[in-house]
């Protein structure tokens, strides 16, 4: 299943929005036009029906309360409204619906409290909220039935696909020097700080034919690379990503992940989560780091890892060259458009809106080498 369609009400920066997702979608926009408060959504419908430390007031409270999560410009009707609809891949028939409605309470602890949690599936209604038991015992409505295992037995494809959601903005300076940072690892690894850990505990069979995938396309980018390896240090036994590419001179060509470029990590780091999970994967602006030749070919790249994961992908980003695949459609294509006190969300017209979004929103001096896209393929290399 995939999220065909999210609706959202007073949220952070939008006012609404009401749109049609696809399997591949990117969200198209400005600076602080919302791309990363609308990815929060998601990141907070995960926070709520995880199963440590997740659920409702948590997730709030995370956030900084409610103040900080409504819209600041609602006032006649505060509540937050989310609407996610699932469909099926395979036919895009709707299978699922969840709707939450939050308020804040008036007086005492100003906990959130839920003013409509809806569960529909296959078009009949299997949980309406605020019930009978809700009204005989209001404190129930500070928790969702999302996050409760008991509650939410009757759509568990739900809580599981909320709870599997991830966050992709690999750090390449993180990973590079966790040894030396240490410290705390955020949950799901957003930035990338244990991913060679990660790597390792995954099983040698999964992870072989995982890496061999992303070899693959690698290859497609950077035309002298011939394989990519999972290593162990012989003294310490770290794990690590070995990459092994043509040189004139015999086994001059091996780098370790430290001396990959920041965009090879990126690059690595994007194409491993496509392939880690089957749920929503929010992928926070992949072009950072990249060459524009290899950020023009990115959206194929992520085509073609998707065919073999299935995952449903969300791209953040802010680059023209990243749009230009001429592959993209439409429809792929969400634009945030700044508005009067907040952003407004809508599909393309034509990809093309959606460079001219961008253009307008490119600053003078960065313009010239955003612009430079025709180069030719010896010149693409991921390699420093
Ligand atoms: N509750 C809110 N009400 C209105 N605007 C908000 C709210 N929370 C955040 N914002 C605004 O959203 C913008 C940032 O959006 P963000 O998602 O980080 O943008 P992007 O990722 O596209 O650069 C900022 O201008 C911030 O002030
Ligand atoms: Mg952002």
């Amino acid at each position: 299943m995939y999220v065909s369609h999210i609706k959202v009400r007073n949220w952070r920066n939008f006012p609404r929005i009401d749109a049609d997702l696809r399997e591949r979608q990117f969200v198209v926009g400005p600076n602080a036009s919302g791309k990363s408060n609308l990815m929060d959504v998601f990141r907070f419908l995960r926070d709520i029906a995880k199963i440590e430390g997740g659920g409702l007031q948590k997730a709030v409270a995370d956030r900084g309360g409610m103040t900080k999560i409504r819209n600041l410009a609602a006032r006649r009707d505060p509540d937050i409204a989310i609407e996610v609809r699932f469909s099926d891949p395979a036919d895009g028939h709707e299978t699922w619906r969840y709707e939450l409605g939050l308020k804040q309470q008036a007086r005492g602890n100003r906990h959130t409290l839920i003013t409509l949690e809806r569960v529909i599936r296959d078009e009949a209604v299997i949980l309406e909220r605020p019930n009978e038991d809700d009204r005989e015992d209001i404190v129930r409505l500070t928790q969702t039935y999302l996050e409760q295992i008991t509650a939410n037995r009757d759509f568990r494809d739900i809580a599981r696909f909320f709870q599997a959601i991830t966050y992709h903005h690999l750090v390449p300076s993180l990973l590079r020097h966790t040894d030396l940072i240490g410290g705390q690892t955020l949950e799901g690894d957003p930035y990338g700080q244990d991913f060679l850990d990660r790597i390792a505990r995954e099983h040698d069979r999964t992870r072989k034919a995982r890496l061999s995938r992303i070899e693959e396309v690698l290859k497609l980018a950077v035309p002298r690379l011939e394989q990519l390896e999972f290593v162990r240090d012989r003294e310490t036994g770290r794990p690590h990503l070995q990459a092994l590419y043509a040189h004139w001179r015999p086994r001059a060509g091996i780098q370790r992940e430290d001396q990959f470029s920041d965009g090879t990590l990126r690059l690595i780091g994007m194409l491993w989560a496509l392939l880690e999970g089957d749920s929503l994967l929010l992928l926070e602006e992949p072009e950072l780091c990249l060459h524009s030749g290899i950020v023009n070919r990115l959206a194929v790249l992520i085509l073609r890892m998707q065919r073999n994961a299935g995952r449903q992908v969300l791209i953040s980003t802010h680059s023209a060259a990243l749009l230009s695949d001429p592959g993209i459609e439409r429809e792929e294509v969400l634009l945030l458009k700044p508005v009067h006190e907040g952003s407004d969300a809508e599909m393309a017209e034509d990809v093309r809106d959606a460079l001219l979004l961008l253009e307008r929103d490119i600053a003078p001096d960065r313009a010239p080498s955003e612009r430079t896209l025709d180069i030719s393929p010896d010149q693409l290399s991921l390699f420093k």
